[in-house]
């Protein structure tokens, strides 16, 4: 019975039908759940195990040998690249991948979700990512395996673009699109414009160049699409669809969340196009209005959803987007003082940790219990760790950054390596506590026919 369960589960289209009794129903909504919480928590694991081996660590490392040499420029720029991509898709873009496969499909009410495509893209996303990272740090086949891991990765979202963009609702006209739904669909586009960019930089160094490192200037332009064309709009998207009833915030203000997105995209071609000044003028425009369409630093009207977390939650969540503004206006500064990297580094730093890594602890220990089968989080304890040490990590490298690449200190070389140890930290703690509830907490899903419904929504544990 269980395995033709499961098979019924996974089948698509849903098997579900006057044939079944309500029991057989319930005990396949169960095994679909089951399902889907199992494939959420591939992705999510792999994408821990990226952000922190080949990502933090390899990040650290590289911070280290930069702060003992005084000197950014003696290091491997093809192991500062390995880095970021470790960082970039093998961990936020699986979680947003697996988030998206599991709950994508039931968000739109629709069909049963393709489990087969689920886990094929997980495969070929992972491998993708884990032959780019190796080729790259230790040039092995480098210039084969630089173009074949760009192409399982653009394969890999493709097919993931495909799922999700590929259910309707059940009842057209029923279901109004928000606006945080065409800001996903931008943030997707620029996911796929920076993989198919990514191929094009992998086949150009593996016939052209000497080393799997991007060009200096290809490399910069890559980073921006990366960061304002992808990470950033998904944060804003995501943030529209649930920071209202997560922080108690007054209803979003959906035209000027628009165009803050439309802001960013004119930004983002004035970047690409090489006027970097007025692109990083409109960011900080584009972040500011994205803030108050979001309502974010206005009094909340209802209390905030922290039943089973950390209190300090609502708090992290708006010191991200301090981070945002602080990334942005850095940008401006980068423009027209950085002669070392260390203005730009500053605003990536503000950006990738301060913005987009705060926003995956605060958030994903916020729903990840929930979406792998209705479980506690392990620790709130934990939960208040990792944002704070994060947070203090940030500010310590932001600062020091600028102070020591710009030669303003020489003092701050020796505070480097300790906010490296400080994030390193954080992330670690994150990583064990998501880890931990995965591991040891138990499900308290399906229990009951209801579950499938309690299971879509992140804020179901709580009553208030
Ligand atoms: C312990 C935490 C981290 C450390 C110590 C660290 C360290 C570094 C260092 C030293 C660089 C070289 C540029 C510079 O000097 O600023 C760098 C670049 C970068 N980092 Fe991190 N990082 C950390 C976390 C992250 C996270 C969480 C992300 C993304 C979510 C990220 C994404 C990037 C990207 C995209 C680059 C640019 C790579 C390139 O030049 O192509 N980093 N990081």
């Amino acid at each position: 019975m269980a395995t033709s369960l499961a098979e019924l589960a996974t089948a698509s289209p849903a098997p579900i039908g006057p044939a079944l009794t309500p029991a057989q129903i319930f005990a396949v909504a169960r095994a679909r759940e089951e399902a889907l919480s199992r494939m959420l928590m591939a992705f999510v694991t792999t994408g821990l195990f990226f952000m922190l081996f080949p990502g933090t660590f390899l990040g650290v490392w590289n911070l280290l040998q930069i702060s003992g040499r005084e000197s950014v420029a003696s290091i491997s720029p093809a192991w500062l690249q390995a880095h970021g991509h470790a960082q970039v898709f093998g961990w936020v873009a699986s979680f947003i991948m697996g988030i998206g496969f599991y709950s994508i499909p039931k968000l739109r009410g629709g069909a049963n979700p393709s489990f087969r495509a689920a886990w094929v893209c997980w495969a070929m996303w992972t491998t993708g990512v884990a032959v780019r990272w190796l080729a790259t740090v230790y040039l092995w086949a480098w210039r084969i395996l630089l173009p074949f891991s760009a192409l399982l990765e653009l394969a890999a979202f493709l097919i993931f673009f495909r799922a999700v963009s590929g259910h309707q609702p059940n009842e057209p006209g029923k279901e109004k699109l928000g606006a945080w739904i065409y800001v996903v669909v931008t943030a997707s586009a620029g996911l796929l414009a920076v993989l198919a960019t990514n191929l094009v930089g992998c086949s150009y160094v593996a016939f052209r160049a000497a080393t799997p490192a991007f060009p200096h200037v290809f490399d910069q332009r890559y980073l921006a699409l990366m960061a304002w064309g992808f990470l950033v709009p998904f944060v804003w998207g995501f943030s529209a669809k649930w920071m209202p009833v997560f922080l108690g915030l007054k209803p979003l203000r959906p035209r000027l969340l628009l165009a803050a997105v439309a802001m960013n995209l004119l930004g983002l071609a004035f970047t690409l196009a090489g006027v970097g000044w007025i692109g990083a003028w409109l960011f900080v425009a584009s972040s500011a209005v994205a803030v108050m369409s979001l309502r974010m630093f206005e009094p909340a009207v209802r209390e905030a959803k922290i039943r089973g977390i950390h209190s300090s939650f609502p708090y992290f969540i708006r010191m991200a987007y301090v981070w945002l503004l602080i990334a942005a206006l850095l940008g401006v500064a980068a423009g027209r003082w950085d002669h070392s990297g260390g203005i730009w580094g500053a605003s990536r730093h503000a950006l990738t940790v301060g913005f987009i890594s705060l926003m995956i602890l605060s958030v994903g220990q916020r729903i990840l219990p929930a979406f792998a089968g209705m479980r506690l989080l392990w620790s709130t304890k934990l939960m208040y760790a990792s944002p704070l040490l994060i947070n203090i990590g940030c500010t310590l490298r932001v600062s020091c950054e600028v102070l020591a690449y710009q030669d303003y200190a020489a003092w701050a070389w020796q505070a480097l390596p300790l906010s490296a140890l400080l994030e390193l930290t954080g992330l670690t703690i994150f990583a064990i506590n998501v880890a931990g509830t995965f591991i040891l907490q138990p499900s308290h899903a399906f229990k009951e026919p209801m579950v499938a419904t309690i299971a879509d929504r992140p804020v179901s544990r709580d009553k208030s």
